[in-house]
């Protein structure tokens, strides 16, 4: 890097830092709308984009008119009424950890391409893997063979690391898929509430979303444990095997629990794999009060756990965990003379875990987080969240005109406001035009309700009244 361009970086960086703090310190004070979605074509226009493209030269002046009106026109995170989805809140040590990894690009998949960030990535492993009660894989690789210990591996999103845990399982149950393809009486057993990407995965192996049974399950879309010996018959009547069951640790719509110690049990009795998606209430392992909720995790085979929800970091940033790390690292079979080969050397790589090739450095910045926040901060952080939701389950209750179908596990909370307020979704439209609470939906039992994720460490029970106190205005209105 030349002299010059040392001096533009930080003059620029300058700008970008100062731009974001304005940025922070205005929405964190609950100023300005919290969402507003101006028409593309007018943000195309307001940002400058052709001419920037066509001329170059963000830097100085012209890099800070484009940074106010990006930020200007952004869903604004930090706001204390950003309360809709389960997007992370991020530590600023995150923004940080983006600029090294941006500025440095590292890489996260073979050691040599960055012994300190694959270092990182299998450290983390190893951390959530004892969370989890789960055996470290050893630091001496030479130790390596032979025994058993747990692995993972740091994924582009609880999508993928769903994906790339039920390869693991299908290629434990029908090793031969990768020459052969899929025997076709694969099966998969799922409640209904799983999210979205379990569905797709299934489709994606080619085993077709009818291959998904759905497990038995109360109102609320939480597994029956006594009634999987019925769903598992299922399979067997229709002369099908299973490759996994797959259980909820924060379902996506209401962020409650699945009974994860009766269905282990059950699982291990008939080795089934057992995936846990955790995606969404797995960083409650880190807390005093709420890890029970994840009593009997560690009878699992593999856990999806995303650190980008509950965990303040920027997405991506998932943990995919197993138990036995060997099924991990046969789950993919292809070659690459490039890159696989017997090597000696002081290190490790993720590659041939992973579906993609090239893997960005995703430790950096939890690793960065949880230094800067300490284990137990991190956890007292989701215990406030936890302990919030629940005390907006009691205030909404206490309303006459609000009630919730079920009263949360986690930060995830569904309600409603009686007819007279509209139809949530309607409900829905007409609060984010006016901008000032961001709140989503989602269908449990067949009824669309209102929903609140809670993950913003700047929102507390105010916030939440004066929702209540805009949504009656807005049934009079
Ligand atoms: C339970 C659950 N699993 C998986 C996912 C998908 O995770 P990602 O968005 O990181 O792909 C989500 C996201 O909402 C989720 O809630």
């Amino acid at each position: 890097m030349g002299r010059e361009t040392g001096l533009a970086f930080a003059a620029d960086a300058e700008i970008v830092v100062q731009a974001l703090i304005d940025y922070y310190e205005r929405s964190v004070a609950g100023e300005g709308p919290v969402i507003h979605q101006p028409p593309l074509g007018k943000l195309v226009a307001d940002m400058e984009l052709p001419a920037l493209v066509r001329e170059g030269g963000l830097s100085g002046a012209r890099l800070s008119r484009f940074m106010d009106r990006y930020l200007s026109a952004l869903t604004r995170i930090y706001h204390p009424a950003n309360i809709a989805h389960q997007q992370a809140v991020p530590h600023y040590m995150v923004a940080l950890a983006g600029l090294v990894d941006n500025f440095v690009s590292s890489d996260g998949s073979i050691y040599e391409l960055g012994p300190a960030s694959v270092t990182i990535e299998y450290f983390l492993i190893n951390w959530l893997l004892e969370k989890v009660g789960w055996t470290p894989a050893p630091l001496d690789l030479r130790q390596a063979a032979g025994g058993t210990y747990g692995g993972g591996i740091l994924a582009n999103g609880g999508s993928l690391a769903n994906l790339t845990a039920l390869i693991a399982a299908r290629t434990r149950l029908a090793p031969d898929v990768w020459q052969e393809g899929n025997p076709g009486d694969l099966a998969l057993l799922a409640p209904a509430e799983t999210h979205y990407s379990i569905a797709r995965a299934a489709g994606i192996m080619g085993l077709g979303h009818r291959a998904v049974y759905p497990l038995d399950v109360d109102e609320w879309g939480v597994v029956l444990p006594d009634r999987l010996p019925d769903a598992c018959a299922r399979v067997a009547a229709d002369g099908k095997r299973s490759v996994a069951l797959i259980a909820n640790a924060g379902t996506t719509a209401a962020g409650l629990y699945d009974p994860l110690e009766e269905i282990g049990a059950f699982c291990r009795e008939r080795d089934l794999w057992f995936h846990v998606d955790a995606a969404h209430g797995g960083p409650a392992i880190l807390t005093e009060r709420y890890r029970g909720l994840l009593r009997g995790v560690e009878l699992a085979d593999s856990v999806t756990m995303n650190m980008h929800k509950l965990g303040r970091v920027t997405a991506f940033c998932t943990a995919l965990l197993v138990r036995d790390a060997r099924s991990l690292d046969e789950a993919f079979t292809q070659e690459a003379s490039y890159l696989f080969y017997e090597k000696d050397q002081p290190g490790y790589d993720f590659l041939h875990r992973t579906i993609e090739c090239t893997k960005p450095v995703l430790g950096l910045k939890l690793f960065m987080v949880l230094a800067a926040m300490g284990e137990a901060g991190l956890g007292a952080y989701i215990e406030r969240q936890f302990d919030l939701t629940a005390q907006v389950y009691e205030y909404l209750q206490g309303l006459p005109d609000f009630s919730c179908p079920v009263a949360p596990q986690s930060n995830i909370l569904c309600f409603q406001a009686d007819r007279a307020a509209g139809r949530p979704l309607a409900l829905r439209d007409r609060l984010l035009k006016r901008g000032n609470y961001y709140v989503s939906t989602a269908v449990l039992n067949g009824q669309r309700y209102l929903r609140l994720t809670l993950n913003n460490p700047a929102t507390t029970l105010d916030e939440i009244k004066g929702l209540v106190r805009e949504i009656r205005e807005l049934r009079t209105t």
